[in-house]
């Protein structure tokens, strides 16, 4: 190896273990393209850096400037001395090489490339310039096609955003300029402090994969709030959320759900990769909490910053009005928070402070006669009971609010008795907004409406269960996948992507799925001989590659008696082939064991663009294809991910017996989901795959995949 070459190597070795801190905690900082013209970028960024109380060094390059902003400009950054870490580049595309040249001479760090023009609008070979230029000298690019960075530890305003930031806990990672920056202003208004703000652009060098992985050990970030619009790193997003969530909480708004989820209305699994359910299960499945919007996602940041955790399930609800307590506790049951339900306890305990004519049935109704200092005294005692691990206080304005003296009580109780979390809805007009306003000041979650509230302490929660509970392993499984690529193989030598329906029962037997006992044959004495062997009644199934939908086709004759009976269908189905698909290649009939009973499901597999292989779940019929009621892992999946899958769709009651029915034998459909998803881990050739049905019997009965269809990928893919 030359020396270039060699050096290029120790370079790109370091550039993988490069430390994000340098870029947020940068010494000194130059300013590529700084302008004296207050309408450039380059003016706005040095007065926002300045502005800010920046504690490190700032310099402006400009050929032609002495000053900028008061501070001394340099026609380049070779002419500065001291050391800089961070160059912002702010310069129109054309010129950018010779400036990362100079960057990469003087020893910098990171480049935080401002400039629009490169893959966004499809000009890739600039950007790959860009990267490999710098990355030869050891520099790291952020951007390009950026607004910039802020980091709190340093008080560096790098953007060309708002020049006034509200320092705090949150660090916002967006993949869009302008929502970027929007919220950014959003967040001043609103009281949400930052500790950090990373516009993302291209991704052409660090994304938001590198970005997580370091706010993960950042002290300054409580939260993380992510904008995405789309990633192709799906997989290696999952696997760094899953080592992020556990240490701080994610709260992601990504563009996309309502156009991608109709494209979910077809009834099998292939239409669905890359869609937006697929995204919203993977973020389950690692934790992140998904919120539906801008004010959704503010709302639970703003409990997910400043509350402690609680130390149990229990949540009390403490009113001054009947009817908002009543919203409130609907809420609690939509997004899963459990109540204090011990009555007595609660009598017991709250009867001293609430009036005669009020309530201590959780929620707590003080009603509207009550003084605030009755409120607050209820308030205080929840916080200091163990029997109450987290509060949801509401209050609705009355003639006699004073909302400055309301909100210091409260700010007063929540500082004498920290270490549990509640949230605030103070439901009114001016009074109450002067108050919620009062509480932002003092970091506490406030909001003007009970369901905000609820769903604030309910995100909270969910991302403090999903810490504490235990992760499922992917246990070995002793499968002969040799043997299953020996079917696949079969299919391919005769130039089918589609394998028959034997085949794919053949690899579901293998994988340790249960089919029904199956014959293929060619004629109808052995079609008769065949269902004497299997045992009356039988189902038959028409085996033609070419014919996929079989009912459609009239291919599949069920319950058959009797010799007669499978005689005539057998009749009936070959004839009714031959008119309907007159090309189709017919290699006979099945004959199956008939299967009575159970609950038809639907499992799937597909592969998604950006998390590859997941799996499906969902009750067959009207609930996959009228009520969309499904759910997706990406793939592998632990036997107790398969059984949250199962617990979650809509129609799970059904699974335990509604209206008189036994329960059905749930732990046999995990089992199904658990070997699917090795399977097509395993065996990335299979481009898709559903059983439907999956007919699913009485708990110890397992279950049965009635039609097996199995898809591969295009050779060569
Ligand atoms: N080193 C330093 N400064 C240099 C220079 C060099 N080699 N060559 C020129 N300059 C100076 C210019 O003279 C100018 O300063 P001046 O006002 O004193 O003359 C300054 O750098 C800026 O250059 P200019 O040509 O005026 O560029 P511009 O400000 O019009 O545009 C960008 C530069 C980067 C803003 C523009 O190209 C761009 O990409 N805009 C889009 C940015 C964007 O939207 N990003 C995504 C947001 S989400």
């Amino acid at each position: 190896m030359n020396e270039k070459a060699e050096q290029k190597k120790e370079s790109s070795v370091d550039l993988q273990t490069t430390d994000l801190e340098l870029l947020f905690k940068p010494r000194a900082v130059a300013v590529l393209g700084a302008s004296k013209n207050p309408d450039k970028l380059g003016h706005v960024i040095v007065d926002n850096i300045r502005t800010g109380g920046y504690r490190g060094g700032i310099f402006p390059i400009n050929p032609s400037a002495d000053r900028i902003l008061g501070l001394r400009a340099y026609p380049s950054v070779e002419d500065v001395e001291e050391d800089i870490d961070v160059a912002v580049i702010v310069l129109p595309q054309k010129i950018i090489m010779d400036a990362v040249h100079q960057c990469g001479r003087k020893g910098i760090r990171f480049l935080i490339v401002i400039t629009s023009g490169f893959g966004e609008v499809g000009n890739l070979a600039a950007e790959r310039e860009l990267v490999s230029t710098a990355s030869s000298y050891g520099m790291r690019i952020l951007g390009p096609n950026i607004f910039g960075i802020y980091s709190s530890a340093v008080d560096l305003n790098a953007t060309f955003g708002p020049a006034e930031i509200r320092s705090g806990t949150v660090t916002m990672i967006t993949q869009s300029g302008a929502l970027g920056v929007a919220l950014m202003g959003k967040t001043v208004v609103e009281k949400l402090g930052l500790s950090g703000v990373v516009s993302i652009g291209n991704k052409a060098d660090i994304s938001e994969v590198d970005l997580l992985e370091y706010m993960a050990t950042d002290d300054a970030t409580g939260a993380i709030l992510v904008y995405l619009e789309g990633t192709k790193e799906g997989k290696e997003l999952l696997r760094v959320m899953s080592s992020v969530v556990p240490e701080k909480p994610v709260v992601m708004i990504k563009a996309g759900r309502s156009e991608k989820g109709a494209r979910a209305a077809a009834s099998h699994t292939g239409s669905l990769a890359g869609s937006d359910l697929v995204f919203d299960s993977a973020m389950r499945q690692s934790g992140v909490l998904r919120a539906g919007d801008v004010d959704e996602a503010f709302d639970w940041l703003r409990a997910l910053s400043t509350q402690p955790l609680p130390g149990g399930e229990k949540v009390l609800i403490i009113t001054n009005g009947g009817g908002v307590g009543v919203m409130a506790t609907d809420a609690a049951e939509q997004y899963g928070l459990q109540l204090v339900d011990d009555l007595a306890w609660l009598d017991r305990t709250f009867s001293p402070l609430v009036p005669p004519f009020g309530s201590t049935k959780n929620p707590i109704d003080l009603t509207g006669q009550a003084k605030e200092d009755d409120n607050i005294r209820v308030l205080e005692t929840a916080l200091t009971e163990d029997a109450v691990h987290g509060m949801v206080f509401i209050q609705c304005e009355m003639a006699t609010t004073e909302p400055d003296s309301l909100s210091e009580k409260i700010i007063r109780t929540m500082e004498k008795h920290p270490g549990k979390p509640a949230t605030f809805a103070l439901i009114g007009g001016e009074k109450m907004e002067r108050c919620i306003d009062n509480l932002h000041e003092a970091g506490i979650p406030a909001y003007g409406y009970p369901e905000a509230a609820v769903s604030a302490l309910a995100a909270l929660y969910r991302w403090w269960r999903f810490g504490r509970e235990e992760k499922g392993r992917i246990e070995p499984l002793n499968i002969d996948f040799t043997a299953i690529r020996e079917v696949l193989e079969h299919a391919r030598r005769l130039h089918r992507q589609q394998l028959t329906e034997t085949e794919a029962k053949r690899v579901f037997e293998i994988l340790g799925i249960r089919v029904p006992r199956s014959i293929a044959v060619r004629g109808l004495e052995d079609c008769l001989r065949a269902a004497d062997d299997i045992g009356y009644p039988v189902v038959l199934k028409i085996i033609s590659p070419d014919i996929v939908h079989k009912t459609e086709a009239s291919g599949i004759k069920t319950d058959l008696q009797n010799t007669d009976e499978v005689a005539r269908a057998y009749k009936s189905i070959m004839a009714g082939a031959r008119r309907k698909f007159p090309r189709a290649v017919i290699h006979g009939i099945s004959v199956n064991q008939m299967i009575r009973g159970g609950i038809e499901t639907i499992i799937g597999a597909s592969t998604d663009p950006s998390f590859g292989p997941v799996v499906m779940f969902g009750l067959g019929g009207i609930y996959v294809e009228v009520l969309k009621d499904i759910t997706f892992r990406v793939s592998p999946v632990s036997r107790k991910e398969a059984r949250k899958m199962v617990e979650e769709i809509d129609s799970f009651p059904l699974l335990l017996g509604a209206r008189g029915e036994k329960v059905k034998d749930i732990d046999a459909i995990t089992d199904v989901l658990f070997r699917i998803g090795v399977l097509v881990d395993v065996i990335r050739e299979i481009a898709e795959l559903d059983i439907n049905p999956l007919v699913v019997m009485e708990r110890g009965k397992g279950s049965w995949a009635l039609d097996a269809r199995i898809r591969l990928h295009a050779q060569g893919k």
